[in-house]
């Protein structure tokens, strides 16, 4: 099993209200990764995030981003986000026809390709990208908004994936869970096979406690050891 990637969600974080006092936290918790949730209205219904967000938090944060397009055509687009080696991005097989393309261009600029899916789109439709992705992107509820409930038969759809990887040999390749990863869903998910988790108002963001109290309190739900 890969040891565990937090991923918490930056769009949860209202830059008007310290964005860098958060981050201050974050590092302090080890979090691995940052979630940037780039949307554009018309994949999914709302809009956040963008390349200047993008830029800025490279520059107030040495955490490695993870970046999730949420947009038409991606492959028409990396290009306007300045791509970092070690950065993960994700592109929905459902955003573009020519999703193999997407996948190729983020490996040439040297960052991880990520395939993503939507809830109600089956397995079958990234079966013959597997080889060519260091992670897939299971969203577990509807795309677009924070604080909605999960979609149940994603759980069953995380068993299924972490088989389909191991069968293929790819059980480096990780297993990203997307929305409503509460303390309690998170370690349902985590026996399930998913191994990198984005966090955000259901559990680390929640105002059940203090942000590193829920950092260490989510470690300890996916059976991990608390960093900081
Ligand atoms: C969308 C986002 C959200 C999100 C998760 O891609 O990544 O899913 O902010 O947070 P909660 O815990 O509110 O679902
Ligand atoms: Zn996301």
């Amino acid at each position: 099993m890969n040891k565990a990637i937090l991923s918490p969600s930056m769009m949860c974080v209202s830059e008007w209200r310290g964005a860098e006092k958060t981050l201050a936290a974050l590092e302090m918790g080890g979090v691995e990764r940052l979630h940037m949730d780039v949307m554009d209205g018309e994949f999914v219904p709302n809009l956040m995030l963008g390349t200047e967000s993008i830029r800025h938090m490279r520059e107030i944060s040495e955490i490695p981003l993870d970046i999730h397009l949420m947009i038409r055509n991606p492959e028409d687009k990396l290009g306007w986000f300045d791509l970092r080696p070690g950065e993960y991005v994700s592109v929905h097989v459902e955003s573009t026809s020519h999703f193999q393309r997407a996948l190729a261009r983020i490996r040439d600029f040297g960052a991880l390709p990520v395939a993503a899916l939507n809830p109600a789109t089956p397995l079958c439709m990234i079966e013959d990208v597997l080889g060519d992705v260091d992670a897939v992107l299971l969203m577990t509820v509807n795309p677009g908004f924070a604080g909605q409930k999960l979609v149940p038969q994603t759980l069953s759809k995380i068993t299924r994936l972490r088989k389909m990887l191991d069968d293929e040999g790819l059980e480096a390749t990780r297993i990203e869970v997307d929305g409503n990863v509460s303390f309690e869903n998170a370690a349902k998910m985590r026996a399930a096979g998913a191994d990198m988790f984005v966090c955000g108002t259901s559990s680390i963001f929640s105002r059940q406690g203090g942000l590193m109290e829920n950092i260490r309190h989510f470690r300890s739900c996916i059976g991990e050891e608390a960093l900081g």
